[in-house]
């Protein structure tokens, strides 16, 4: 696999037309495809379910990559993973027993993912960074699309690609929020290996043509 992967959100799409939007992903030579769940009580809006996963799952065939921004990430694992998730990922924020939760994500042959909120430091994931597959750093606060990224957080970037080199850890760095053809450098500088993109991809009229401007090709 060559980094940085691209992964683009369905978030953006036109939502009566996602079907549409899942094709689109595959066709533009993204590698996976990122899906934001968002619960009303962790972020304010609601997006949706594990059924959309499942229906969508016919439309492409890439990784597909769940964000759970809701408040009892714990209760939906099992149900996102039938629906045909490869990737998990939820937020340090929300949960006491994270380290259970890794090991309930891996335990069903998935990827298992932590996100954080601009707010909370790495040194608060520390301890479960040697069962990670992926860390994901928000560089927005959560909950919608089109924000402008936040330059701080991509130092926790560089410390998670430091410490991985220092501890021979082997988790992959998203980073999730306000990545366009403009930030983009500065994302792949820091060290992230894949690159979220929701706003910038849906507007983009050669979608071929972003995913290699992303990639720095
Ligand atoms: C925000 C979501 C992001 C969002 C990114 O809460 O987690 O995945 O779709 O959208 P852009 O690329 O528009 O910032
Ligand atoms: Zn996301």
């Amino acid at each position: 696999m060559k980094y940085p992967i691209i992964a683009p959100s369905i978030l953006s799409a036109d939502f009566s037309i996602l079907l549409e939007a899942g094709a689109q992903i595959g066709e533009s030579g993204a590698e996976w495809t990122h899906l934001d769940v968002m619960d009303g009580v962790f972020v304010p809006p609601i997006t949706f379910g594990a059924k959309m996963v499942e229906d969508l799952r016919p439309y492409n065939n890439t990784v597909f990559d769940v964000h759970l921004m809701t408040s009892r990430p714990e209760q939906q694992i099992e149900t996102f993973s039938k629906a045909g998730a490869d990737n998990i990922t939820f937020h340090a924020e929300a949960v006491v027993h994270a380290n259970k939760i890794l090991g309930q994500i891996r335990d069903l042959g998935k990827k298992a993912g932590i996100s954080i909120v601009p707010s909370t430091p790495v040194d608060s994931i520390k301890e479960l960074l040697s069962f990670l597959d992926l860390v994901l750093i928000m560089t927005v606060n959560p909950g919608y699309g089109g924000q402008k990224l936040i330059d701080q957080c991509l130092e926790k970037v560089k410390t998670l690609v430091q410490i991985r080199e220092e501890m021979g850890y082997n988790y992959l760095v998203s980073v999730d929020g306000g990545v366009n053809t403009h930030t983009a450098p500065l994302v792949r500088d820091a060290g992230a290996d894949i690159l979220v993109t929701g706003s910038t991809f849906f507007k983009a009229e050669d979608k071929k043509a972003l995913i290699s401007l992303l990639k720095g090709i």
